[in-house]
């Protein structure tokens, strides 16, 4: 990969872009005043609360919180990594971006190659579209129809045709100056040791290019028209092509809807292609292999929901098994993931043609979530009234839950648990591995300042770890973890109007969540994000709650009417300093005033 982009160019490029015309560009402005303002393109709204200032160079959502300078705005909207948005800005100006390193003759020899590689896979997927339109892809162009797809929607994929020959495509690259090790390099070529010579290694197949998420081709996948075996081929891994990484389809599912919101990974090219044939753009296939941690942090950038499609038959059971345990530790807080089992004997592609897109889009809402296959996958073929099984459902279950990461899904699920196997919440808890403290201790633990909760509401184990946040940080974590808690909070902010960090950040997001009139952690996050403030509420976010609902509520209201009776009685320690202060003015004390400071001073170890 390049090396790191310089932070002055990326200082530079923000001073020469203007983000009122990068933001104009895909969302309908308005002048207003100093500002620009439209309907915020981050959340549904009706009248207009999103802003665009040109002074100082960023745009804010009063609604939903949304925030950021021009870059930024790149990444959110256009779902792009930094450098791409880097790119994607410096582009526009006619810039290069410089990479840190550059001149080092490896790095440019590196970066050489990638290019030429990009340009031969280029080269050869427009080849292979052209040969699928000449008379000897009559073959291909039947096979397609005949499997229902139709011209648009081969354009839409670009689909193309291998010739029959042994040399079709060698022949063709090497008249374009491609040396024949770099068309072997990137999977074109299939080379023999043994005679020394190299042959095309798509013959006779139908051929999907895959694309990576900018449109650029990577590899390729062929299907046999016949029975021959194997009945796909795919290019092997190359300097461009990881097979665990791509996903077929994701270029195109974006190009039908910049704003999408769940994505369904199916097994095949051809389901992928089918669904788009009825209308259902948002499908992408994983290349043959199990979906990995790799796709879904992909995914789940791209969308908060992703629904796995499975056969019906015991094969595709397991298949997500596997997928349950690798999208276990993605599953934070606002991310969803649903499991689709397809009658046995039907993949995508027959079911869609058979019942038509809307009873496909029926089947795809109905999905189960997460949670509820995860129970159902550990109760199967247990007798959940023997004890027994009960305790192994109940472990099963567990490890499952332990790979999550914290959250109150982890929460929820621990919950459901508990109330599956009749067993309290706390005993699976004790069980779970301990939460390593993130933060360091902030305040010394004092009982006489534990607000008033009631007792056995907080489990023991709890209580330390709420102490160790300070009691400011622990009011800041249940109002990132319950934001519509804010609604109990007393009018008047004079209980956090102290010093410290904790308290002026407290009394932030309850000012924006008041404005804003939303219920969401993410938009608290996303809002605060890139700032110190911002990872302390992500801190806190990822700190586990471990108390039921209605507790929380209990909890804060304790919270916030100690902190009340902390700032209506002043501390020791500030009377002390007044005293003092009154004093050494010159100002005399009254005597009832002097045997106060006498027996606080005195009081004072
Ligand atoms: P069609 O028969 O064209 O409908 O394909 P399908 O997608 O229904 O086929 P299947 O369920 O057999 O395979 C699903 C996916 O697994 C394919 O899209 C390929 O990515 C991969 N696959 C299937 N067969 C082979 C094979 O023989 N070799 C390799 N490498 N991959 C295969
Ligand atoms: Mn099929």
């Amino acid at each position: 990969m390049a090396g790191q982009i310089p932070q002055r160019f990326i200082d530079d490029l923000l001073a020469r872009v203007d983000v009122v015309e990068v933001v104009g560009e895909r969302v309908k402005l308005k002048k207003a005043g100093r500002n620009h303002s439209g309907l915020c393109p981050f959340h549904q709204e009706k009248s207009p609360s999103f802003t665009v200032s040109a002074d100082k160079q960023f745009y804010h959502c009063f609604g939903c919180g949304a925030h950021g300078n021009a870059l930024r705005f790149l990444m959110e909207y256009d779902k792009l990594r930094f450098p791409e948005a880097v790119e994607q800005l410096a582009s526009r100006l006619g810039m290069e971006v410089p990479r840190e390193g550059a001149d080092d003759p490896r790095a440019q020899a590196r970066e050489k190659k990638r290019k030429e590689g990009v340009n031969l896979l280029e080269m050869s997927a427009s080849y292979f579209r052209e040969r699928l339109k000449m008379p000897e892809g009559q073959v291909a162009r039947e096979y397609l129809e005949q499997r229902g797809v139709s011209d648009e929607i081969r354009e839409l994929f670009g689909i193309g045709y291998a010739p029959a020959q042994w040399e079709a495509l060698k022949r063709h690259l090497g008249g374009q100056g491609v040396d024949e090790s770099v068309q072997i390099e990137y999977g074109l070529l299939v080379h023999h040791e043994d005679s020394g010579r190299s042959y095309d290694r798509f013959r006779d197949r139908v051929v999907f290019p895959i694309r990576d998420i900018r449109g650029r081709t990577l590899g390729f996948g062929g299907r046999v028209m016949g029975d021959a075996k194997p009945k796909y081929l795919n290019s092997p891994e190359t300097p461009v092509f990881h097979k665990g990484r791509e996903l077929y389809g994701l270029y195109e599912a974006r190009q039908a809807s910049p704003k999408l919101e769940r994505l369904l990974i199916v097994e095949g090219y051809m389901d992928v292609v089918a669904l788009a044939q009825y209308g259902i753009h948002n499908a992408v296939a994983t290349l043959g292999t199990a979906t990995t941690a790799d796709h879904l942090r992909r995914l789940f950038r791209l969308v908060s929901e992703v629904v796995f499609c499975f056969d019906g038959d015991k094969a595709g059971r397991q298949a997500a098994a596997r997928a349950l345990e690798t999208v276990l530790p993605e599953m934070i807080d606002g991310r969803q993931a649903r499991f689709l089992f397809l009658p046995e004997g039907e993949d995508p592609d027959s079911l869609v043609r058979r019942e038509g897109a809307s009873a496909f889009e029926d089947r795809v809402v109905c999905a189960s979530p997460l949670s509820e296959f995860l129970f159902e996958h550990a109760a199967q073929g247990r007798d959940l009234a023997q004890l027994e099984s009960r305790e192994r459902y109940a472990s099963q279950v567990l490890s499952a839950i332990e790979k999550m990461p914290q959250g109150v899904l982890k929460s929820l699920m621990l919950t459901e648990l508990s109330r599956r196997t009749g067993v309290e919440q706390s005993r699976f808890e004790a069980l779970l591995a301990p939460v390593v403290a993130e933060e360091p201790e902030l305040m010394p633990f004092d009982d006489a300042m534990e607000p008033a909760v009631e007792e056995g509401q907080l489990p023991q184990r709890r209580r330390k770890s709420s102490a160790a946040l300070g009691l400011m940080g622990r009011t800041l974590q249940l109002l990132v973890h319950e934001p519509r808690l804010v609604e109990r909070l007393p009018e008047s902010l004079e209980w956090c109007d102290g010093q410290g960090d904790d308290a002026r950040l407290c009394r932030d997001v309850i000012e924006l969540l008041r404005a804003g009139g939303y219920s969401s952690a993410q938009v608290l996050l996303m809002h605060f994000h890139g700032s110190e403030d911002g990872e302390r509420l992500a801190a806190l976010a990822r700190k586990e709650l471990l108390i039921p609902g209605p507790a929380r509520a209990a909890e804060l209201d304790g919270l916030v009417s100690y902190f009340q009776r902390a700032c209506k009685t002043p501390s020791r320690q500030q009377e002390i300093d007044t005293l003092l202060a009154k004093q050494q003015s010159g100002e005399r004390l009254s005597s009832e005033e002097r045997s106060r400071l006498m027996s606080l001073l005195a009081a004072r170890d």
